[in-house]
């Protein structure tokens, strides 16, 4: 018998990452996920076919089984399914999540296996690629390359060019700018909907605007 309301397992499914998240200092903490299910509630209201518990639900669980975050990445997701089933989510409903979370993330985009989303994971998706361009998006790349020991800038070293997963996770000779090119100003072409393809587009220019400057400044122009 279904007795929980979705409010109620979306409030479970949140104290559930927040647990998990609590200690992150990678630049996918709290805070992030909660632009995420902003940014994810944003998009809903455009795209009224798609389910509003699968959606918010993925938006909550994108992170926590993520290879950078967890030792045991078969057992993070064990976990989560365990967590969904006990919260009265169909079979099916699991399943969906599941294929959402193990798909959407940019790294997964390198791989040869990646499934398509249904249009709850391409709102996620984009909801998750929105907050990591901009402002934002330049925030939490100093933030990551910061606690990963990475250059600022090395007008030396190029960007790497159609890396695959375990490039992008190598992060020798990594620097902050250089993660520019070879990620952040790439997904703006990558949205699914329509609404973040448009926000894309000035959040583009934010960071178009700060990697000019960022070069005049550094060779002591202006
Ligand atoms: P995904 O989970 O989609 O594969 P990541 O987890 O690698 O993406 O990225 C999470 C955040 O950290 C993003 O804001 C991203 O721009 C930033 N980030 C990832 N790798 C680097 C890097 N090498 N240098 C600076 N920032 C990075
Ligand atoms: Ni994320």
């Amino acid at each position: 018998m279904n007795t929980l309301e979705a409010t109620e397992q979306l409030a479970a499914i949140e104290s559930y990452t927040a647990q998990k998240l609590a200690d992150d200092q990678t630049g996918h903490g709290l805070d992030h996920i909660h632009r995420v299910v902003t940014n994810a509630k944003m998009l809903l209201a455009e795209e009224p076919s798609a389910s509003y518990l699968l959606t918010l639900s993925a938006a909550y669980l994108h992170d926590v089984i993520d290879d950078k975050l967890v030792a045991n990445v078969a057992d993070a997701q064990a976990d989560v399914e365990r967590l969904l089933t006990s919260l009265e989510f169909t079979a099916d409903q699991v399943q969906t999540i599941m294929l959402i979370i193990n798909n959407m993330s940019f790294s997964k985009s390198l791989t040869d296996d990646q499934q398509p989303l249904p249009l709850e994971g391409q709102i996620v998706q984009d909801a998750d690629r929105l907050d990591a361009i901009g402002a934002i998006g330049i925030t939490r790349a100093i933030y990551y390359g910061g606690h990963h020991s990475e250059k600022i800038y090395d007008p030396k070293i190029a960007p790497r060019q159609n890396m695959t997963k375990a490039e992008y996770r190598n992060l020798d000779n990594e620097t902050i700018i250089n993660h520019f090119y070879e990620k952040l100003l790439k997904l703006p072409d990558q949205m699914n909907t329509p609404v973040a393809k448009r926000i894309a587009k000035n959040r583009q220019k934010t960071m178009t605007t700060f990697l000019e400057d960022f070069k005049a400044e550094w060779n002591g122009l202006k």
